[in-house]
């Protein structure tokens, strides 16, 4: 496998695709907010380098949001009591993954007040970052329930003249003074339609420099993502980090080149990246899935693996993570793979998912023990739908894998 390197302006924006899933139909908060803070950064005379992490800080300005519901209550209200508990998950994501710890401050008050920042004791720089964020992404709400026609047009004088009403009390009156210059055309409006708004990111993307990043800072992206993906549900609660980790254990212990294993991890972190889509109604259901919602569920590793090729377009980590529901005998989804098709990595993949939800709680069912768990993956070995192989290296160690499972 060719790829080591990846350029960072493709990992953000591409994933930060999976953070505005969340929002369903709405599905491009994130960047719509990344663009408009980038404009008024423009404006302002910000340095180049500042008005690009501005807009990577408008793409993630949200990996706190991981259930649909909370980010329907964000982008329905101007402002929701509720708001501090994504800020505070964001930053905290954040500040654990060191690539991005620097914007873990503007993050943690991208919902504060201006007049509420002003008393607030962090650096001036990061407060007038933190409220960009804030005022664009309440530019983005305001506008949203206008953007699938041309009715943007006719109400983005009044969107103007609202956010110039709360001058000095939500946000910084240079910020709203700069945002009131650039606004006052159409073509501010129009760029937010999502053919322009992604044709614009890839022209950023070409012009600036390429700013390759390694595979451990590639690992620390993927467990950032795998974070939000994991705080869906308290059932899936580190379940991504957790299959990461036995599906390393599982390639080392089958002698897979050392190379490859942090590729299988990042595979393993990302697998489910596409369930950002999936509601956390279906997700925690405690019975039955409905035609409709079992439909819905299983779109989500064909959702991942078409983010995950975006990334890694030269590399086999689409494929590891996106047949993770795959079957030896051809009877899984979204592809119908079978046996030929399947690497042993994907395989690893499988079993280790499999086996981590089997020892974690799930809202139709409590934990199972390591003896049901191993019957269980038999049975699956004997119906061919795992690999044997894989399932009796795992029951060698059966004790090592359980306490990565759970422990
Ligand atoms: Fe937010
Ligand atoms: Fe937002
Ligand atoms: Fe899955």
């Amino acid at each position: 496998m060719k790829q080591q390197h990846v350029d960072i302006h493709k990992v953000i924006t591409t994933l930060s695709c999976a953070l505005d899933l969340v929002g369903v139909d709405e599905i491009r908060h994130g960047k719509r907010v990344a663009v408009i803070a980038r404009a008024i950064a423009l404006h302002l005379n910000w340095p180049e380098p500042e008005c690009l992490s501005i807009l990577y800080a408008g793409m993630l300005h949200d990996c706190g949001v991981s259930k649909i519901h909370e980010h329907r209550q964000l982008t329905e209200t101007l402002e929701w009591n509720g708001a501090e508990g994504h800020c505070i998950r964001g930053a905290a994501y954040l500040s654990a993954c060191q690539p991005l710890a620097h914007l873990s401050t503007e993050i943690r008050y991208h919902h504060t007040r201006w007049e509420t920042l002003l008393k607030t004791p962090i650096d001036p720089h990061t407060r007038l970052r933190a409220n960009l964020l804030f005022l664009a992404d309440r530019i983005d709400v305001l506008q949203a329930p206008f953007l699938n026609n041309s009715q943007i047009l006719a109400e983005y004088p009044a969107i103007i003249t609202r956010i110039k009403s709360l001058s000095g009390i939500l946000f910084a009156p240079e910020l709203v003074d700069a945002f009131s210059e650039i606004a006052n055309v159409e073509a501010f409006w129009l760029a937010m339609e999502p053919e322009y708004l992604d044709e614009d990111l890839r022209h950023i993307g070409r012009d600036i420099a390429t700013s390759l990043i390694d595979i451990a800072t590639l690992k620390e992206l993927a467990r950032l993502f795998s974070r939000v993906v994991d705080a869906k549900s308290p059932y899936t609660d580190e379940h991504s980090h957790r299959v990461a980790q036995i599906a390393r254990q599982l390639a080392v212990d089958f002698g897979i080149e050392d190379c490859q294993l942090d590729q299988i991890e990042i595979a393993g972190l990302l697998h489910d990246i596409g369930k950002l889509r999936v509601s956390e109604d279906i997700i925690d259901k405690p019975g039955g899935l409905t035609s409709d919602e079992r439909a819905t569920m299983h779109r989500h590793s064909y959702d991942t693996y078409r983010i995950l090729q975006r990334v890694f377009d030269d590399s086999k980590i689409p494929l590891w993570a996106g047949f993770h529901h795959e079957t030896l005998i051809g009877d899984g989804y979204p592809f119908k793979n079978s046996n030929k098709e399947l690497d042993i990595e994907c395989r690893i993949i499988a079993v280790a998912d499999i086996f981590q939800a089997l020892a974690q709680e799930r809202p139709y069912r409590r934990t199972m023990s390591l003896e049901y768990i191993i019957d269980n993956l038999q049975a699956r070995v004997v119906s061919g739908h795992l690999d044997s192989k894989v399932v009796a290296k795992l029951t060698e160690n059966a004790e090592l894998y359980y306490r990565l499972a759970v422990a």
